[in-house]
């Protein structure tokens, strides 16, 4: 099928999805005006950065910075981005976590061509729920997302929340040597384990930085891994924190203690920061990855309540009783097809029996399945393998329901972390058509062949 084919089907199909842009003329008009705030003008271009003291990293960058400039929208409204690929090679920007139609998903072939250098694309999509989410390339990305193209797209609520002190903490490790320069982004024996890891953590771009708290107010803490590669084991001594959304998707607000956030995950804390002063740090298991710093005193607490739970997003609950079952596989296979040199893609991993490649566009034709507009579905999830996958699902939001390995409270998320030979059960109704790509986002892993499609329609 080509490109311009599927757009024209794709692209009819998906205004009518989510009622949003497809809301015909007249509601165009009666929109209110639109906030300038929440449009931008980006760029991604190469840019020099200090990771390593006193030394260049020549990065990739959204907007000046890397990782990428903080992009702010609230729910319920239109985003624009005017998106200009200032890089010497082709890119597309995907909006991960957000449901927009499938013209706007940033996957190239199948939502619009490979941006070439030079050329500008206008994303315009509302977002309709709010939360922690992000953006980045759906090309090239071990390349594009190691060297930097990663970046937060926050969603405001449409009401005020209880919430008004804020800090978004974006986690990557870089691949960097000693000197700043770049090691290998993808190894393949690596690739056909966990995944080739960076070895400098960072928050914000910065090697073990300090972020302020206000004394004696409560701050929603949005904790992004923006990462390639690595889970972190997030842990947090010495703070009273609450978790209050996962990945985007709020959640009745628990006391945290420890989460694993795997690639492209997101968890949103409420963290009290004490009147008086204290350091404690952002752990990763044994490792610390930042280090929260109250430097003032305030005479008393003065928000000392938690807030309430945030409102929950407007993602269709799915009907368990009639809801049809389909199996996935993930499968470690662990061979080459051919030697890279003869222009063989690696596969390393494949979703019921069939490796992704990345390179030929005849795998758009074999979405590994086929759902009903309007239909509920679960999908049993199988991890075969000794390594873990965050499992991702473009364009829809599913709930997990039950795994054999943990008890879970059942929540809504774009991508749930599929422990090593755990099964795991989530639902979802296909209300977006659209051919959606659903992969591990361990970088590594997806490009060896951890990667399919679903259509919808
Ligand atoms: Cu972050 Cu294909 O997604
Ligand atoms: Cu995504
Ligand atoms: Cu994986």
């Amino acid at each position: 099928m080509t490109v311009s084919r599927r757009q024209v089907l794709l692209g009819a199909a998906g205004l009518s999805g989510l009622g949003a842009l497809g809301a015909g003329v007249g509601q165009w008009l009666a929109r209110p005006a639109l906030n300038p705030d929440y449009d931008y003008r980006l760029t991604a271009a190469p840019l020099e950065i200090e990771l390593v003291p006193g030394f260049k990293t020549p990065a990739l960058g959204y907007g000046g910075q890397a990782p990428g400039q903080l992009l702010r929208a609230k729910q319920g409204e239109r985003i624009r981005v005017r998106f200009t690929n200032g890089l010497d090679q082709a890119t597309t920007i995907h909006w991960h976590g957000i449901r927009l139609p499938i013209e706007m998903d940033g996957v190239p072939f199948v939502s619009q061509l490979p941006m070439l250098p030079g050329e500008t694309f206008d994303y315009d999509f509302v977002v309709p729920d709010a939360g922690s989410y992000w953006y980045h390339p759906h090309k090239a990305s071990g390349e594009q997302l190691g060297r930097g193209l990663v970046g937060p797209l926050i969603v405001d609520e449409a009401q005020p929340t209880g919430f008004v002190h804020e800090r978004v903490l974006v986690l990557k490790n870089w691949h960097v040597d000693e000197q700043g320069a770049f090691t290998d982004f993808s190894v393949p024996r690596e690739a056909a384990r966990g995944g080739t890891p960076g070895r400098l953590t960072t928050v914000n771009g910065l090697h073990l930085p300090v972020i302020d708290l206000p004394a004696g107010e409560i701050v929603r803490v949005r904790l992004l891994n923006l990462d390639n590669t690595v889970t972190y084991r997030l842990a947090l001594p010495g703070l009273s924190a609450m978790v209050y959304a996962l990945d985007g998707n709020p959640v009745a607000p628990q006391p945290f203690k420890e989460y694993w956030l795997g690639p492209g995950m997101r968890i949103d804390l409420a963290v009290k920061a004490p009147n008086t002063p204290l350091k404690a740090p952002l752990k990763d298991g044994l490792f610390r990855l930042a280090e929260f710093a109250v430097t003032e005193r305030s005479t008393a607490m003065v928000q000392a309540d938690w807030p309430k739970a945030l409102p929950s997003n407007p993602v269709a609950e799915p009907d368990l009783q009639n809801a049809e079952r389909i199996a996935f596989n993930f499968e470690w296979v662990g061979g080459l097809s051919k030697p890279k040199a003869e222009g063989g893609a690696l596969n390393f991993w494949q979703i019921n029996g069939v490796a992704w490649d990345g390179n030929d566009r005849s795998c758009l034709t074999r979405p590994a399945a086929r759902l009903r507009l309007g239909r509920s579905y679960i999908f049993e999830m199988r991890n075969l393998s000794q390594y873990q996958h965050p499992i991702h699902i473009h364009g829809m939001t599913f709930k997990v329901l039950s795994s054999n390995r943990k008890k879970i409270t059942p929540y809504f998320t774009d991508t749930y972390l599929l422990g090593r030979n755990e099964s795991a059960k989530v639902a979802l109704v296909a209300d977006n058509p659209g051919l959606w790509m659903f992969h591990c986002h361990v970088i590594d892993h997806m490009e060896t062949g951890l990667m399919t499609a679903i259509e919808v329609a």
